[in-house]
């Protein structure tokens, strides 16, 4: 079995972030989005991945991830000259997949508790495409399913206005060969894609044999960066404590927290679930639940919570708490120096500042 995980598209719903960034290198939990996706690939026991990337930032993620080898897996990668659709995006990658089943897993999604079951049900089956499906109070925003009286899928819709159930087709997917028939059939949508769901549909209305499962403590992004927040929030809650960096005897630390090598926490408070990254120096502060600091962050005399610091974030003198904030890499809120006291604000494009 092999994989195949996008990780191209260009994150137009989570700018500022992805001016600079692909958003699969976003991190979540201090790991990139897209980490989620090949751990949970390879925990399903697959090592042969191909990731499909755009040629505008896929150079990022190649410098990243490169063959593969931190995660024991053996990447491969596909070009996408232009987003095309994900339907378009199995089509050109059948080359690299051959005649085997794959998983197809879109790499802004996040499952917390793994894919392997979806995968064993698939294998005994034995059908042709297995969805995993997700309950949602929104499910207009998402390919749709509909079932019979029996609870077999007979149709899917993709951002149906008038959705026939309450689930969500996850970006999780299951397929033997009969999908590349599939995208191979299918016409463009009126947005000039070629969908996801269009493919699942044609499978159905040809007889395929379509299974499905259902999937909980799923995440992918909606629209706001303040999504991001509630996948933090999500993987966070399943953290394992570990203490590697130094916590000195004025501080306290309290439920599920990870301090990676080098962190430094003096004289502060962290109340987990949060993560501290590597070389994140946390000094006369309260870190609370939620929180994931970045490497190399700076934390002096502030209070901040269910917030996300990227890389090298730095937090000085500030006396409100900082709370349900994104900081990206080299962000820095500091108090003032000198005289006259002002607010001061350097904000790159799409910035967002609420003020009290
Ligand atoms: C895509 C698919 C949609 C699916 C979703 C899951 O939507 O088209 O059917 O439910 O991924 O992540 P998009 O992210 O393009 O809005």
């Amino acid at each position: 079995m092999k994989a195949l995980i996008t990780a191209g598209g260009r994150g137009t719903r989570l700018r500022p972030l992805t001016h600079t960034q692909n958003k699969h290198l976003i991190p979540i939990a201090n790991r990139p989005i897209l980490q989620y996706a090949l751990e949970s690939v390879r925990d399903a026991g697959i090592r042969s991945v191909g990731v499909v990337v755009g040629i505008d930032n896929g150079k990022e993620v190649v410098d990243w991830l490169g063959k593969g080898d931190a995660f024991g897996l053996n990447v491969e990668y596909i070009w996408q000259d232009a987003p095309l659709g994900l339907a378009h995006v199995v089509k050109i990658s059948q080359d690299y997949i051959g005649s085997e089943p794959f998983v197809f897993y879109l790499g802004d999604n996040i499952v917390v508790g793994g894919i392997e079951r979806f995968v064993t049900a698939f294998q005994q089956d034995e059908v042709d495409c297995f969805l995993t499906l997700a309950r949602v109070h929104d499910p207009e925003r998402f390919g749709v399913p509909e079932f019979d009286g029996d609870g077999k899928i007979v149709g899917v819709v993709e951002k149906p206005s008038e959705p026939k159930s309450p689930f969500a087709v996850s970006g999780i997917y299951l397929y033997g060969s009969a999908i590349f028939e599939a995208v191979n059939a299918i016409e463009p949508s009126e947005r000039g894609e070629l969908e996801i769901s269009d493919a699942h549909d044609w499978l159905l209305k040809n007889d395929y044999r379509v299974g499905h499962g259902e999937i909980t403590g799923w995440w992918k992004d909606t629209g706001l960066p303040g999504d991001l927040l509630e996948a933090n929030r999500l993987v966070l809650s399943t953290i394992t404590p570990s203490i590697a960096g130094s916590v000195d005897n004025t501080s306290d630390i309290a439920g599920q927290v990870i301090i990676e090598e080098g962190a430094e926490i003096i004289a502060s408070r962290v109340r987990g679930p949060a993560i501290i990254g590597r070389g994140a120096k946390i000094v006369d502060s309260y870190v609370g639940p939620y929180s994931a600091i970045g490497p190399d962050s700076y934390l002096q005399r502030c209070e901040v919570e269910y917030s996300i610091l990227m890389d090298r974030a730095v937090v000085r003198e500030v006396d409100t708490r900082i709370e349900g904030s994104l900081l990206g890499a080299d962000v820095e809120i500091i108090r003032s120096q000198g005289k006259p006291r002002v607010q001061r604000f350097i904000l790159g494009e799409q910035s967002r500042v609420e003020v009290v």
